[in-house]
């Protein structure tokens, strides 16, 4: 029985969604424990493309149960969006989803103050996906937020509905945006409550149940190390805890039960919205942007790229205790004759072997590279670790060994069957 942790060990979309698809495959229950729609989680079966924002990704594999946990925050017309679409391209949403009754939700004045805040930085922007998650999680941490319970239950959701507004409807007019209409918030909201009330329960208690029947459990992450609210790149950040402990709090599975951890990483770095990025580098993203790869599946937005980061995924590999890699988009690299891998930070004459914590010191940093030999084949054919080419496998085995854990997943391609198991 093994209770498994994955998280993003970069800057989110590593590829998380098609490795927990593949991972589904032998747990029971899939958990999201943190962040909210901001997440895309593309998973590729049988040519059908499927992005997942709130639900876990092991929703595609029938037999398995999925949790939205406490720790995420809800956009609950979002959610009931996702449900009716999943629906629609035959997908079963029904006994296999719960989620949790401590859950925040996302209420239609959060976008809007996100999106106010970024325009008001201008420059300083931090590149939000604008789906309201900073004032979300900002109104759970001052206590005022409304919760998936509360919207459950009509009487008291507006009554809270009605006291926030009368707050944030000033708040939205110092920001420059007109005054939400309560009758009509409460309209929407109540009918996502007639869909999502047979979903709704205490999943901590659903899923120490699921434990103590020997079920195992799969713990989907968000986002990634480098959005962390706390070990990010602070303030271009996530406002929720992207790394391992926040499978803990976000799902009220403690610790100890937690097996194991497992970090996924693309085989080069990727970064949508603002911030810094030692290794970014132009050539690559003009490569991979030609062809037709590293656009955004929540916003669409243009993803920022660079060469492997392996100060950054150490980092990741110490924050999170990764026991286990998967690698993915190793296909990306194909074409290329040499590849850069960055082994270090240089701030002035010191060399660095962790990021800086301090914003400005990070931007000054500048990438110590090593180069390896690429390999110049197609490797989206590859079905096993002999399949690849020789230098594809040095490079892999290189990464892991600068990151500090195990290589277990090599994957090549975005498909179910484009991955090779180690
Ligand atoms: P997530 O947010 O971590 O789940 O990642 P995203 O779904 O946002 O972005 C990852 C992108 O890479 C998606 O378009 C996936 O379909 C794609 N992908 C994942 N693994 C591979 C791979 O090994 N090769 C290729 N070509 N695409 C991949
Ligand atoms: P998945 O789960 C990549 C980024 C945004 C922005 C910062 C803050 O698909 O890997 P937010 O809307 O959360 O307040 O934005 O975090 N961001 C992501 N980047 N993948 C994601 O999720 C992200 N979710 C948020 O671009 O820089
Ligand atoms: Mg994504």
């Amino acid at each position: 029985m093994a209770n498994t942790i994955l998280v993003g060990a970069q800057w989110g979309d590593e590829g998380k969604g098609k490795i927990i698809d593949f991972l589904t495959g032998k747990a029971d229950i899939v958990v999201r424990s943190q962040g909210g729609n901001n997440a895309g989680h593309t998973v590729i079966i049988g040519g059908k493309k499927y992005v997942l924002h709130l639900i876990p990704s092991g929703i595609l594999r029938p037999g398995k149960t999925c949790v939205i946990g406490n720790g995420v925050v809800v956009d609950a017309v979002s959610l009931v969006g996702e449900i009716t679409k999943l629906r629609s391209d035959g997908i079963k949403v029904g006994k296999n989803l719960v989620l949790s009754d401590c859950a925040h939700l996302v209420l239609p004045y959060h976008p809007l103050i996100d999106g106010q805040r970024e325009k008001a930085k201008g420059k300083k922007k931090i590149g939000t996906t604008k789906r309201g998650i900073g004032p979300a999680y900002g109104d759970k941490v001052e206590r005022v937020g409304l919760r998936v319970g509360d919207l459950v239950q009509p009487a008291i959701f507006s009554a809270k509905l009605k006291a926030r507004l009368k707050e944030m409807n000033a708040v939205l007019k110092a920001l420059g945006e007109k005054p939400l209409s309560f009758a009509k918030i409460e309209a929407d909201y109540l009918a996502t409550a007639d869909v999502l009330r047979p979903f709704v329960t205490n999943t901590v208690v659903y899923l120490h149940e699921a434990i103590a029947k020997g079920k195992e459990i799969l713990f989907e992450g968000a986002q990634g190390t480098f959005l962390d609210l706390d070990h990010g790149t602070y303030p271009y950040v996530t406002s929720s805890n992207t790394t391992a402990g926040g499978a803990c709090t976000g799902s009220g599975v403690p610790p100890h039960r937690m097996d194991k951890v497992m970090g996924v990483m693309k085989a080069y770095t990727t970064r949508v919205g603002e911030g810094p990025f030692t290794s970014e580098d132009k050539g690559i993203t003009d490569m991979l942007h030609g062809m037709g790869r590293e656009f955004g599946s929540t916003t669409g937005r243009a993803r920022r790229c660079g060469w492997f980061d392996a100060v950054a995924t150490r980092y990741a590999t110490m924050v999170n205790g990764i026991d286990e890699l998967s690698i993915t988009n190793l296909d990306g690299l194909d074409n290329l004759p040499t590849l850069k891998v960055c082994v270090a930070y240089k701030l002035g004459k010191k060399k660095l072997n962790v990021p800086p914590n301090d914003l400005l010191q990070l931007q000054k940093c500048e990438p110590v590279y090593r180069t390896f030999p690429g390999w110049q084949t197609n490797t989206e054919a590859a079905k096993k670790w002999s399949d690849l080419p020789k230098n594809a496998r040095a490079y892999l085995e290189a990464i892991s060994a600068l990151t500090g854990a195990k290589l277990k997943i090599a994957s090549v391609g975005p498909g179910r069957e484009q991955t090779i198991v180690l």
